[in-house]
């Protein structure tokens, strides 16, 4: 059988409920999947939960139940945060199921027939919480380096000679450069196994739960030793004579705190002691952080993957939009080499930002111009060298973020084509083409509908249901290879063009506290009771005198000296002006670009601080009289009126 693309990802402890930095090292193990996939490459993801060791049974002990009823409902709690996520994994190892019980088993027996194994004393620490045996000169105050009670430990115990890898480790990081990522990462291993190995304590006295050490029922396999074979048993070994077509995996992910003592040393070792192929390539990213702190379960300041979905069907995406939403969000906010603030207002301004602004509105705009200006129907036109250059770039740098591991970037570059299309628009102004009858007008409005079309093939491996909802609105098939994406062809002239309906709604931020993942979502700020005041009445012909009209913001800035005010630039239908508002304190102006508001179009221009506004924007005043924009509730004909 050919070798596959094998990626996986740590198999997670089930003390816990997932919440989102589990689910951003799945889904980004997701996003390469797909991504290859659609290089036509067959790939398998792994994923899974971790399920022995004390931690568990001690947590299913507080909860009052039995261990395997206890594992069995946790870990149900990741396959579903997983399938809600749409995460396309082909397995899901459980380390309590016979296939893992045997293949760790049979590594162990392989290890120590071949000398790597002895039995020896073990007096010293051990941090539960962690899992791990900690050093006498680390334990200060009773706890261990990550903060943990530790406890004190003396048993007889199976040993692994690691010390005996130093040099063949060593070997293997300078010979194979890709073998582990990032390169700072790679560094800090470098030195700590130059600093020199010590053997591992690989088994536990049996408290009557984990796997048990072949021939020595008194002991149980150490977890950590256990759950490294996950990648291992899961292709079949040793016995499903398939398993060379997984092994050795491409890809293993994870995220900083297990890679250096356990997947960049133990686990090649362990390998190489076995006589197996070592993974090609050992990622870590670094974590999602809530203020100072780890996002993690034990400190309470989790989001929840479900919350954060839930949120965006409040706000008016459809569920399986929704699901991108948070997809998107995840692997955007990779923390590749620094830790990244994760919150639903980090979240909530990237939307904006990125699919609601510059992805939703090039879609918009661009099949709202094409009904307006040719019938909706794809014209005949030269696609524009420039914008065809665009995505070719855009293609590449999704490429080498890839192959470099770097999903977080990847995933900009199709909203990096939705930003050049946006500008494109404002600069070849298809409304002013078209008053004045432009032979033009063909070729920019294809190209806009061709640039689109790349963004929403381009996105797929990240937002699979929002491609498709784009797809679905340009009546255009999926593009099912990567070859296909840029080419010009696949936007025939002629073509019938479905109605525009906005994918991504925008979102009102707040700032929200961490919450627990139980909790449910606050998304949208609730709006205080309006003040009733005594109005004075007026003719309807006098209101009708106001003219107001939907406009749509294309540039906005601060003006400097004010810490009110914004300078914008807004399209009224084919008609292009300068407003200056004071909102600066309630939105920053980059947030601002794309967006629709009300304006009143026929007021006396004023200048402001030296700036001249050709109208005013209208806003509702929240309690502390923070002004709050209207916009229309879906997207509204540029330039139409209000009443
Ligand atoms: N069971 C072990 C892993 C065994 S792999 C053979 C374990 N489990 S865990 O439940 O603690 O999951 C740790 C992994 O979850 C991290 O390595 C990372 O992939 C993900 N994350 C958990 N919290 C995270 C953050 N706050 N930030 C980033 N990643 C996070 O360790």
């Amino acid at each position: 059988m050919p070798k596959r693309r094998y990626l996986t990802t740590p198999i997670y402890y089930v003390n816990a409920v997932p919440h989102c930095g589990h689910a951003l090292t799945t889904v980004v193990a997701d996003v390469e999947k797909r991504y290859w996939q659609l290089r036509g490459e067959d790939v398998w993801l792994l994923t899974g939960t971790d399920e022995n060791g004390l931690k568990i049974l001690e947590a299913a002990q507080t909860a009052g139940e039995a261990p395997q009823a206890f594992v069995d409902r946790i870990s149900q709690t990741f396959v579903r945060a997983f399938d809600g996520l749409d995460v396309g994994y082909d397995d899901f190892i459980r380390t309590t199921e016979e296939r893992h019980a045997k293949a760790s088993q049979h590594l162990f027996q392989l290890l120590r027939d071949a000398g790597h194994i002895y039995l020896d004393k073990y007096e010293g620490w051990y941090d539960v919480s962690a899992e791990t045996f900690v050093k006498e000169s680390e334990v200060v105050d009773g706890k261990s380096p990550d903060g943990n009670e530790v406890r004190r430990v003396s048993e007889e115990n199976w040993f692994f000679r690691l010390s005996a890898f130093q040099d063949r480790l060593l070997a293997h990081y300078e010979a194979n450069p890709d073998f582990l990522m990032p390169e700072g990462r790679a560094s800090e291993v470098v030195s700590f196994v130059k600093q020199g190995l010590r053997d591992v304590c690989i088994s536990r006295s049996n408290p009557g739960w984990g796997i048990p050490v072949p021939g020595d029922p008194e002991r149980v396999i150490y977890v950590w030793f256990d759950a490294l074979v996950n990648y291992l048993a899961a292709t079949g070994w040793p016995d499903d004579a398939g398993w060379e077509s997984l092994w050795p995996a491409d890809v293993h992910w994870m995220a900083k705190e297990i890679f250096t003592r356990f997947h960049a040393t133990l686990w090649p070792a362990m390998l190489m002691g076995a006589g197996l192929p070592l993974p090609k390539t050992v990622i870590a990213h670094g974590w999602f952080v809530f203020g100072d702190s780890k996002m993690s379960k034990s400190l309470g300041n989790v989001v929840a993957p479900q919350d954060l979905v839930d949120a965006y069907v409040a706000a008016g995406c459809t569920r399986e939009v929704a699901v991108d939403v948070a997809r998107y969000a995840l692997a955007r906010f990779l923390p590749y080499e620094n830790d990244t603030n994760f919150s639903m207002e980090a979240v909530a301004r990237t939307y904006n930002a990125d699919l609601a602004n510059d992805l939703g509105n090039a879609l918009n705009r661009s099949l709202s111009m094409a009904h307006k200006f040719c019938d909706g129907v794809v014209p005949e036109g030269q696609v524009e060298d420039e914008i065809v250059a665009s995505v070719m770039a855009a293609k590449r740098s999704f490429e080498a973020a890839m192959a470099a591991h770097r999903v977080h970037k990847a995933v900009e570059a199709p909203i990096e084509i939705a930003r050049v299309l946006n500008k494109y628009i404002d600069t070849r102004a298809p409304w002013t083409l078209a008053k004045a009858g432009s032979p033009e007008l063909g070729s920019v409005v294809r190209t806009m509908i061709f640039a689109v079309r790349c963004a929403a093939a381009l996105i797929r491996p990240v937002c699979p249901a929002a491609a498709t909802a784009m797809e679905a609105q340009l009546r255009l098939p999926a593009l099912s290879r990567w070859e296909e994406i840029g080419d010009v062809a696949t936007v025939p002239a002629g073509h019938a063009l479905g109605e525009a309906v906005p994918v991504f709604p925008r979102v009102e931020i707040e700032a929200q506290p961490a919450q627990a993942a139980s909790e449910k979502p606050r998304p949208a700020k609730q709006a205080s009771a309006p003040k009733a005041g005594p109005v004075e009445q007026l003719e309807f012909a006098d209101f009708a005198k106001v003219a107001l009209r939907v406009a749509r913001i294309i540039e906005a800035e601060s003006i400097q000296g004010s810490e009110k005010l914004v300078r914008l630039e807004v399209t009224v239908g084919e008609e292009q002006r300068q407003i200056v508002a004071g909102i600066a304190k309630a939105y920053n102006p980059e947030d601002l670009i794309g967006r629709q508001v009300v304006i009143v179009a026929n007021l006396k221009p004023a200048r402001l601080m030296g700036t001249e506004s050709q109208g005013m924007l209208l806003a509702a005043d929240d309690e502390d009289g923070t002004p709050i924009l209207l916009q229309p509730d879906r997207e509204a004909p540029d330039g139409t009126s209000v009443h």
